[in-house]
Order: C-alpha cells, then sequence, then structure tokens
C-alpha cells in the first residue's frame, strides 16, 4: 500500500498538510494531492506539486486533467485516500453522498480505504451535526482520527486540532500495517512487560542494566498490528515513545512490575488511551448514533497473553538507604534480596493465561532456557544470546530459538531485525493460540 492520495480542504491546518506530504514522500510513499477550492485560499498547488514531485489535482470538470488522470483513473490508482484536514463542509458533503468536486466526487468512486483527519473550531468540533455526520462515515467505514486539543489558530482553546504530521503519518503506517496483517489476535488483550527495572540503593544510585526496551515496544507494535489491546509495563530505563494505540505503565522495580502484571492480569489496570474512538471498547458506555451515552456490554481486559521480555533484576538490596550513602569506607557491601519474579508468578497464579517468557543466555543457551521454560511452567520461551554486541541488548536487532512446552524441535529466527523478529514470534504465537485446548501445560 504504498500509493496515498492527500486530500486537503480549506482549513488553517491545511499548512500542516505540506510538512505531512513531505513526511509521506520521505517514507516512500508516492502521493498524489486533490485540493478543494478552500484549500487553495489557505496554500498553493505550486507547493504540493513541488513537494510531491506530482502535478495537483484540483478540478473535477477540466479537460486536461481528464486527458492525464481523471477522477476515476485517480481513484483506481490510489491504495489509501487521507483527507486531512478535513472540514466540517466537507465532512457533511461526505457523510451525504454529494459529488459536486474532485474530491467528494474520488471519495465515491473509490473502494480504497479512507481516513479521514477532521480539524475546526472547537464549537464547531462539538456540534451535533459534526458529530452526527462523521459517525455517518464511520457507518460507512471511513475511519477517523481523533483531532487533538490544545490552542486553536482562532484563539480558542480545546478539541479540533489537526494532529502533528509526525503523528498523521504514524497513523497511516499503524492503519497499512492493520490492513495487511493476519489478525492472529483479534480481540485478545496481551501484556508485555519491557527493560530494565530499577532496584534503588538510595535517593541517587540503583542497580539496573542494559535493556533499552526495544524488544518489547516491537513486540507492543506487532501484537497491536495483530488485532490485540496491548498493555506495556516498560521499566524504569525506557526512554522510547509509546506505540499507537498501545497502553502504557511506567514502573520502577521489580515489586512495582509484578503488581502492575496482576493488576493487569485481573483486568483491573485501566489506563487511560487519548483516543476516545479506539478506547471506547473498553468502556461501559458508547456514544449512539445521536451522540447520547448509551450502555453497552463490558469487555474484558484481563490478559489473555503475556509476554516477559523485560530484564527484570533478580535482586534488591535489602533496605533502600533514605539518605544518600557517604564515601567513607574503603570498602562496603550491599546486602541484597530476591526480587519476585514476574513472570513465574503470573504462569502460577493464572494458568488460564498464555505466557510467554525470554531468557537472556551467554552460555549453554539451549538447556537453560529449556530449564526455565519448565521451572517457569511456560508456554513458550524465546532465547537471545546476550553475549553477542550485534544483537541482543540494546541493539535494532535480535536472533533467537524459541522452545515451546509441547513439542521438542525448536524454531529458530535468524537474525533480523527487532520489529522483523516480533512479526514472527507473533505468528508463532498466533499458532500455539490456535491449538491452546488441545495440550497441557507441563
Ligand atoms: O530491551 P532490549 O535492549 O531490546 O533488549 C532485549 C533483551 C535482550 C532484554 C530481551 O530480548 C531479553 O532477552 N529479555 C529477557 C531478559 C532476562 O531477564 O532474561 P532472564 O533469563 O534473566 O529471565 C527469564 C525470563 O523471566 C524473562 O522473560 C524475564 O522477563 C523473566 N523474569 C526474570 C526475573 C524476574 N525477577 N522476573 C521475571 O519476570
Amino acid at each position: 500500500m504504498k500509493n496515498i492520495i492527500l486530500a486537503i480542504t480549506g482549513g488553517i491546518a491545511a499548512y500542516k498538510s505540506a510538512f505531512f506530504a513531505r513526511l509521506l514522500i520521505k517514507n516512500g510513499y508516492n502521493v498524489r494531492v486533490i485540493m478543494t477550492d478552500g484549500a487553495k485560499a489557505f496554500i498553493t498547488p505550486l507547493t504540493l506539486q513541488a513537494l510531491t514531485g506530482n502535478q495537483v489535482h484540483t478540478e473535477l470538470l477540466d479537460e486536461t486533467a481528464e486527458l492525464g488522470m481523471g477522477h476515476i483513473e485517480l481513484a483506481k490508482w490510489a491504495d489509501l485516500l487521507i483527507v486531512a484536514p478535513a472540514t466540517a463542509n466537507t465532512i457533511a458533503k461526505l457523510a451525504m453522498g454529494v459529488a459536486d468536486d474532485l474530491l467528494s466526487t474520488v471519495c465515491l468512486a473509490t473502494t480504497v480505504p479512507i481516513l479521514v483527519a477532521p480539524a475546526m473550531n472547537q464549537q464547531m468540533w462539538q456540534h451535533p451535526s459534526v458529530k452526527l455526520n462523521l459517525q455517518t462515515l464511520r457507518d460507512y467505514d471511513y475511519e477517523v482520527i481523533q483531532p487533538a486539543s490544545g490552542m486553536q489558530a482562532c484563539g480558542d482553546v480545546g478539541e479540533g486540532r489537526l494532529p502533528e504530521p509526525e503523528y498523521l503519518l504514524e497513523y497511516v503506517e499503524y492503519f497499512i500495517a492493520r490492513h495487511t496483517t493476519p489478525q492472529l489476535l483479534a480481540g485478545k488483550n496481551v501484556t508485555i512487560t519491557a527493560g530494565a527495572t530499577v532496584e534503588a540503593i538510595d535517593p541517587v544510585r540503583f542497580l539496573s542494566n542494559h535493556s533499552t526496551g526495544k524488544m518489547g515496544f516491537a513486540l507492543a507494535k506487532a501484537c497491536r498490528n495483530a488485532g490485540a489491546n496491548v498493555t506495556l509495563i516498560a521499566g524504569g530505563k525506557v526512554h522510547l515513545p509509546t506505540p499507537l494505540f498501545v497502553h502504557r505503565f511506567d514502573v520502577l522495580s521489580a515489586e512495582d512490575m509484578l503488581k502492575v502484571a496482576k493488576d493487569c492480569a485481573n483486568g483491573l489496570a485501566l489506563p487511560c488511551c487519548d483516543d476516545e474512538e479506539h478506547d471506547h471498547k473498553h468502556h461501559h458506555h458508547d456514544h449512539n448514533e445521536f451522540g447520547n451515552d448509551i450502555e453497552v456490554e463490558p469487555i474484558s481486559t484481563a490478559t489473555d497473553i503475556f509476554i516477559a521480555t523485560a530484564a527484570v533484576a533478580d535482586y534488591r538490596t535489602r533496605d533502600v538507604v533514605p539518605q544518600k550513602i557517604k564515601k567513607t569506607q574503603d570498602e562496603m557491601s550491599l546486602d541484597l534480596v530476591k526480587n519476585p519474579d514476574v513472570l513465574a508468578t503470573i504462569a502460577k497464579e493464572f494458568p488460564e493465561i498464555f505466557v510467554v517468557g525470554f531468557a537472556a543466555e551467554t552460555q549453554d543457551v539451549e538447556k537453560y532456557a529449556k530449564g526455565k521454560l519448565e521451572s517457569k511452567k511456560l508456554n513458550m520461551i524465546a532465547c537471545n544470546d546476550v553475549s553477542r554486541s550485534d544483537i541482543g541488548f540494546g541493539s535494532d536487532d535480535n536472533a533467537m530459538t524459541v522452545f515451546f512446552n509441547n513439542k521438542n524441535e525448536p524454531v529458530v529466527l535468524e537474525k533480523m531485525s527487532k520489529e522483523k523478529i516480533a512479526e514472527q514470534l507473533v505468528e508463532l504465537i498466533g499458532v500455539e493460540l490456535g491449538k491452546k485446548f488441545t495440550f497441557v501445560k507441563p
């Protein structure tokens, strides 16, 4: 899905569409731009032509345009159409099926997915007619991107801003991934631990390790793309942006991580999500077509699949010293006690959850991984060699051997990007889940 029609309508946010077009081109998409008359009042076609390298389409009834790429060819050329910004007027026209200009006609003529990014004054955004029209669009399978809130060009503060171009790009990439990935985990609640835990020694020092969270965050994206509702529990040293539509809890220590993991397993942890549309499935309220609040059946958020990529500190100091430890002695020793095992606890206390462990080894990889698979009572364990500098901690790539509780033959995943290896793991999990009721845990 590389051919994108970017349709720009007449709102002040149209200036952001130039940056968005540029970002799409930089990321390898072919972009053709449609502009309405209103859009041309805010930004010129020449700007978009220069940025995309393609002539901009503006007229429905234009003899020369129809000789080149007319509205039907344009509709067929695209893999995806995104209207950004979409004004209240355009939204109303699309909802009514009006076809009085190029954009509205192409929207009727195309069979490809259509994304709509509304942008308007916050008062207009709250108007029931806008809400009703957007609901109509959703019923027609258009996907509506929730506007951002904040200071508006007119001076008002509220909801209705066009999200930033980087967000729109991330949304497009997520949307394409969702449409091209087998939905192996559709509707499943997946909880993933990621990164290093931080065990305080005193107010300034801590025990930790080199895990960055990259592996766990890549898995979160892959699970989300496969249809799962994903919650990430990120350790204290993770500095990665949260993937779109993934819930995130930040924790410091192993004990904190276990607490949140248990809440997730019990379906008690419900973080807020910025996006109303994508979060509504967990809420007990929804809106009917007239915008009224209605009761809907709650859907369980309890974990179905638990994946432990976090590098959890095995030990913590017996007590956290309340004040900074002074440099007085030549030697000092720390009194350490064992941390709870997050993964083993979840596997033991929630036997209905499908549990996937990771094993970071430096020697006798297979022996130790199999040992952990059995002792922690896991369904699967993905083992990586962390003595190599080109994979494992911090790097963008990984390689692993995956062992299963129900078969002897492991699956070897050769070195590839953490994103790709995460997709492969999701496939393996999907296959095992299909057999969920036919095997017994050790
Ligand atoms: O985060 P990155 O920089 O991308 O690096 C990824 C990684 C190398 C950290 C990752 O691929 C990995 O190997 N994660 C597991 C690290 C680890 O702690 O392995 P372990 O063999 O010590 O633990 C075995 C399993 O038990 C792991 O799933 C671990 O999350 C879990 N565990 C361990 C101890 C503990 N107290 N609680 C746990 O849940």
